[in-house]
């Protein structure tokens, strides 16, 4: 067909659709929307005309064999709609039928979802048939009212000695666990599945490799974990709508349970691969790559889902989330370190040197912060923990010279007193993953590491000036 035919004929059918629109307003809702048509498939994008959608509405192409493919409406220009598929995109056409399903994204939600692993459409991954649905929720859930939050006020225990003595945690917490490759975020996470004092735990796997899921749902949560969880995976594979999916559907599945007045414990890993399935999408659709080659859309909806997690409002349940970040080759400044960093109310940062030594986890207690500190702590514990990392600093200031012997005794009373702790901080600092502290244990620990009497020669109070 040459160029003018084709645009006189949808000239024509705008037409007639605008007529038929006029004739009978509710067309549109008993399902008789006019159809698109595709016009362009780059990569991930898909470009269609006369399918007027709204931003965020699901739409299903029409595929060779009759399959229907199903997307969502991530951008226009002029009368092009820009789509992109939650699942992969085989024996695409080219003017294949474009529909308006006039939904979005919803989540099935119920008490059937825990004990289950299911994937960012909320198809089970498991094998044990569909999930019954109690009730529907947004993919993007609904805002609280910041005024109408529930402060922080409350300790939850982690199970993790150093976490729980060092960086306590608060209930409705969001906390982001900040490590390069392999230093064991993913461990450590699978730990405070095993050990926190939560009713439901919701864990979003997102773009990490499929083998994980499998390892983490077997191994780490094993089933007894898993009768309390609920597993949302969306490995790297998936298209990145999928993978943003899983994300939001993890946080709407834990909003959920929070809303019934449960303690929630969410677990995102990772909320980099959030933000590069976010990058994936908003380059694709033409957006300007302005910060180290991330769009803006990425920085506004990581706040959009972080602020999610937190306490109810009035007392209703909470929700406390931790997101692993990926600080690409240790580089603590990259942009989505920096941002969530800037958006979370606290850092546990793991360190490729503590890892490499051997001393898991690998907590970096110089450089982590917990901001709920001040609330769920008292005075004399703060003391004990601005104490430790004195003493920690002091040691690691010295280290080289340590190290070779060069240090000379006498010289710092706080590196004194450090070497002379330093054995037992390290055994503090460790532990195994089949081991779980509570947080009364883990304070107690913690005062006998700095309260027990050093030997003449090491306490510094009796050292000559
Ligand atoms: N607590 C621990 N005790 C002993 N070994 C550990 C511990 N934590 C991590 N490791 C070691 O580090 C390896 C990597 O850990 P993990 O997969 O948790 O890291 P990660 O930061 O999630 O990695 P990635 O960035 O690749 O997802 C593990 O296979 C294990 O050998
Ligand atoms: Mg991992």
């Amino acid at each position: 067909m040459s160029l003018p035919a084709e645009h006189w004929r949808e000239a024509r059918n705008l037409r007639l659709a605008a007529c038929l629109r006029g004739a009978d307003p509710m067309l549109e809702a008993l399902g008789l929307a006019r159809e698109g048509v595709l016009r362009r498939a780059v990569g991930l994008t898909l470009e269609a005309s006369g399918c007027s959608a709204p931003l965020g509405a699901r739409c299903r192409v029409e595929t060779s064999g009759g399959r229907w493919v199903d997307t969502e409406v991530v951008g226009f220009a002029g009368d092009r709609t820009y789509l992109m598929p939650t699942a992969d995109l085989e024996g695409l056409l080219p003017n294949a039928r474009v529909v308006n399903t006039h939904r979005r994204g919803e989540v099935a939600v119920g008490e059937g979802l825990l004990g289950r692993v299911i994937d960012s459409d909320g198809a089970p991954l498991d094998g044990r048939g569909a999930v019954r649905p109690e009730n529907r929720v947004g993919l993007a859930g609904t805002a609280i009212n910041p005024l109408m939050r529930e402060p922080i006020s409350r300790s939850l225990d982690v199970g993790v000695r150093a976490i729980n003595a060092l960086l306590p945690i608060g209930r409705g917490q969001r906390i982001g666990l900040f490590a390069g490759s392999g230093v064991g975020k993913s461990t450590l996470l699978g730990m405070m599945t095993r050990y926190t004092a939560a009713d439901v735990i919701v864990v979003g796997l997102i773009g990490e490799r499929g083998r994980e899921v499998r390892d983490f749902v077997e191994t780490t949560l094993g089933a007894e974990g898993l009768r309390r969880s609920v597993v949302v995976a969306t490995p790297a594979d998936r298209p990145p709508l999928a993978r943003l999916h899983g994300a939001l559907r993890a946080t709407a599945i834990a909003e959920w349970f929070r809303d019934r007045g449960l303690h929630v414990l969410l677990l995102m890993d990772s909320l980099t691969r959030f933000a590069h399935a976010q990058r994936e999408i908003g380059l694709s659709v033409g957006e300007p790559p302005t910060t180290r080659g991330y769009p803006p859309s990425v920085f506004a909806r990581l706040p959009q889902l972080v602020e999610r997690a937190g306490n109810g409002a009035d007392g209703r349940g909470s929700i406390t989330a931790f997101y692993t970040v990926l600080t690409e080759g240790d580089d603590q400044q990259e942009p989505i370190a920096d941002a969530a960093r800037a958006i979370l109310d606290g850092h546990i940062v793991l360190t490729r040197r503590i890892a490499d030594a051997g001393l898991y986890p690998a907590i970096d207690v110089e450089v982590s912060v917990s901001r709920v500190m001040q609330e769920i702590t008292d005075a004399p514990w703060r003391a004990r923990i601005r104490k430790l990392k004195q003493l920690m600093a002091a040691y690691n200031t010295q280290r080289d010279l340590i190290a070779i012997g060069a240090y000379q005794h006498g010289s710092d009373p706080l590196v004194d007193e450090a070497l002379a702790r330093w054995p037992a901080i390290l055994q503090f600092l460790g532990q195994d993953v089949g081991e779980a502290a509570d947080i009364e244990a883990s304070r107690a620990a913690l005062a006998r590491v700095l309260d027990e009497a050093l030997p003449p020669s090491n306490d510094p109070a009796r050292k000559p000036a």
